[in-house]
């Protein structure tokens, strides 16, 4: 087998098969396949597209090109992966969640990419949390506890590492046959059972219309299951935060008051219920998604999940008394500023977008991958889609290490909000079961 005819048959449409695809992605892995044949594979892909079989080998291969987990533990291993929005902070309260429930979540996540945030990120904004643990600390934390957040160290999908690398410098990061491929690829490499995946639409989603959240709903669920994983899908809704911060430490906060019942926010809760519920029904822990809703809740609501998320805290390096000590534990910024309303009405409309770049502009993300984040800086107390505010009213609060730093986003955020004269209608939190 050689690279050249592997290209040959993408460009010219003609199918590939496991075992070609299966060379190549050990080709990228190894680096005998060279950049110019990776950045050709791409674009191909990109501009022919996949077929579904060949999806699923990809995705496959991409997996099997380094170390991959098998389990023998006493309930099923299961994830949820989702794509991204702002203030979403829900993988910090599902994993301990579904560990509660029986579970084992060897959670492989990612840091924040682009306007929006990561889970490594708001769990790194706790001392001495470290996310980038080898995968032997992964196996046994997620064995102890029943969970574990870490992130992929080098051996995990290797291929994909270099394939995704490629990518972002040919101008292919879109094909979404490869999205699938690199996300699935690395969910998959933890030897899973089950999969929720959570797609957002909406102005802070990398989808900002439906059509095209379905169509990476859909594909993803048919890869995953192609390649032997139980998979669902939600479609669920990033026209506005999820909560109301957004900002490392500040969404770790979010975390521990629904965790720890002191101040519950309703859509975190409901969309953990939700997903943690499609994941219990697949891995055989509830009798369907509404039964596993209702057994999240029930852990959410006893404190169980609290218990696991400390368990996991302390494992994962950080501090032993977190689960009551948090607010004393949390990084807090110098600066905190109101942005005001300028006019009195409704919230009508909110660029979700524009707040997660006002987070990486406060530098609590990153432009470039080697920059250091700032854990305490964000918004919190953003106001909802609904809200009714006043003229000066507080819309949120900026946290910033200067005030020439909040106001710069003040100034930034000046159109983030459309305050209209009558109340709109409220999107609902799911839009959408793909199964
Ligand atoms: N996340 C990934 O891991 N890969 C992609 O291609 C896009 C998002």
């Amino acid at each position: 087998m050689d690279a050249r005819t592997i290209l040959t048959r993408l460009r010219d449409g003609q199918p590939l098969s496991e075992a070609q695809l299966a060379w190549f992605a050990t080709g990228l892995a190894s680096g005998t396949v060279t950049d110019a044949q990776a950045g050709a594979f791409a674009m191909a892909a990109l501009l022919n597209g996949l077929t579904t079989p060949e999806r699923v080998g990809l995705t496959r291969a991409m997996r099997d090109s380094g170390k991959t987990l098998s389990w023998n533990l006493p309930g099923p291993v299961l994830d949820k992966h989702s794509t991204g929005g702002i203030g979403d902070c829900v993988s910090l309260v599902l994993a301990p969640a579904l560990a509660a429930c029986g579970a084992y979540v060897p959670m492989i996540a990612g840091r924040g990419l682009g306007h929006t945030g990561g889970t490594l990120d708001k769990l790194e904004s706790i001392p001495g949390y470290r996310a980038e643990v080898p995968v032997s600390a992964l196996k046994s934390i997620t064995g102890q506890i029943g969970c574990a957040i870490v992130g992929a160290s080098a051996d995990i999908a290797p291929a994909d590492k270099r394939l995704y690398a490629v990518r972002d410098v040919t101008g292919t990061v879109e094909s979404i046959d490869l999205i699938v491929a690199s996300i699935l690829s690395k969910k998959l490499a933890a030897g899973l059972e089950g999969l929720v995946l959570d797609v957002k639409v909406g102005s802070g989603a990398f989808m900002k219309d439906m059509q095209a959240a379905e169509a990476l709903a859909r594909a993803l669920v048919e890869t995953a299951q192609g390649a032997g994983c139980m998979t669902t899908a939600l479609i669920t809704d990033m026209s506005q935060p999820l909560v109301a911060a957004a900002g490392n430490a500040l969404e770790v906060i979010e975390v521990m008051e629904t965790l720890t019942g002191i101040g519950v926010t309703p859509a975190l809760w409901d969309i953990t219920c939700a997903l943690g519920g499609e994941v219990l029904a697949l891995g055989g822990l509830a009798a369907d998604a509404a039964d596993g809703a209702g057994r999240i809740a029930r852990v959410l609501d006893n404190g169980e999940a609290a218990l696991k998320f400390g368990e996991m805290v302390a494992e994962m390096g950080g501090p032993a008394d977190f689960i009551e000590r948090w607010p004393d534990r949390l990084p807090a910024a110098p600066v905190v500023h109101e942005l005001r309303a300028p006019r009195a009405g409704w919230v009508q409309a909110i660029d979700a977008h524009a707040i997660g770049l006002a987070v990486v502009g406060l530098g609590g993300g990153r432009r470039r991958e080697r920059d250091r984040i700032n854990p305490s800086v964000g918004l919190s107390e953003i106001a909802a889609l609904g809200d009714e505010v006043g003229q000066g009213e507080v819309l949120a609060l900026i946290h910033a290490t200067s005030e020439t730093d909040a106001e710069a986003t003040a100034a930034a955020l000046a159109d983030a909000f459309t305050i209209a004269e009558a109340a709109a209608d409220i999107p609902p939190l799911v839009h959408q079961r793909i199964l």
